[in-house]
């Protein structure tokens, strides 16, 4: 049998994941010395874990080249069409915000705003739902970098402890979204290897649960 193979964001979500994986009993020393691979055999062959950018990883679910996925719920809102997301994982805890200068009332004065953002979908929508006219600038990265140099009137962007947004003189005006990591599943291979992702979801209850591993909510 082919193993179930789960995508896993780099970077912030990374360790914890590789963390709640061992708690649930799977072998994850590969993965700690794993150099530059990026598809790593997990839990005698029955799983693979594949290393991948965040938004690569609804693709690779959406496509269903991979089962599974652990990814943000920012991602999944930015990005996501066709997928189930099936368990809140309760680490990576943050905020998706709308945040000015200090001091600043993003709202005041005529004319349509200008927002940088990473996430352009989620800050049209929520702008949207606002019937707000808002300008979207799409930023790849420092999004705080584009109000300071004049390019926008805030940022949407995320938040975890605010020291990015305090260090360069912003402060968050309103919450836009509760942010966490996320498992996700292809709507497809949930019907044809329900049995596996099944028994693969249990031992994940079981192990967030038994709180075994150091995650858990604030410490993303
Ligand atoms: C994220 C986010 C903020 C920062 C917030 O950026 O875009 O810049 O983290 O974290 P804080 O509230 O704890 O300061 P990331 O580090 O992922 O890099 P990027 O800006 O290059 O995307």
């Amino acid at each position: 049998m082919k193993p179930l193979r789960i995508a896993v964001a780099k970077g912030r979500l990374e360790e914890k994941t590789l963390e709640l994986l061992a708690a649930m009993g799977m072998d994850c020393s590969l993965a700690k010395d794993k150099g530059r691979k990026l598809i790593l055999p997990l839990g005698e062959g029955r799983l693979e874990l594949v290393l991948a950018k965040a938004p690569d990883i609804i693709t690779y679910v959406e496509y269903g080249v991979c089962e599974m996925g652990i990814v943000g719920k920012d991602t999944i809102m930015e990005m996501a069409q066709s997928l189930y997301e099936v368990m809140d994982l309760g680490f990576g805890v943050c905020r998706m915000a709308l945040a000015a200068a200090v001091g600043r009332n993003f709202y005041q004065g005529f004319g349509a705003k200008t927002v940088a953002t990473k996430y352009p979908h989620i800050a049209r929508t929520y702008f949207e739902s606002k019937a707000m006219d808002v300008n979207i600038v799409k930023i790849e990265g420092s999004v705080e970098l584009a109000p300071l140099l004049g390019l926008a009137d805030g940022i949407v962007d995320i938040v975890e402890t605010g020291g990015t947004l305090r260090a360069n003189g912003l402060e968050e005006k309103e919450t836009v979204a509760q942010l966490s990591a996320r498992l996700v599943v292809n709507v497809a291979g949930m019907k044809l290897r329900r049995g596996e992702i099944e028994a693969f979801l249990s031992r994940l209850r079981q192990a967030l649960a038994k709180g075994e591993t150091a995650v858990g909510a604030g410490e993303g």
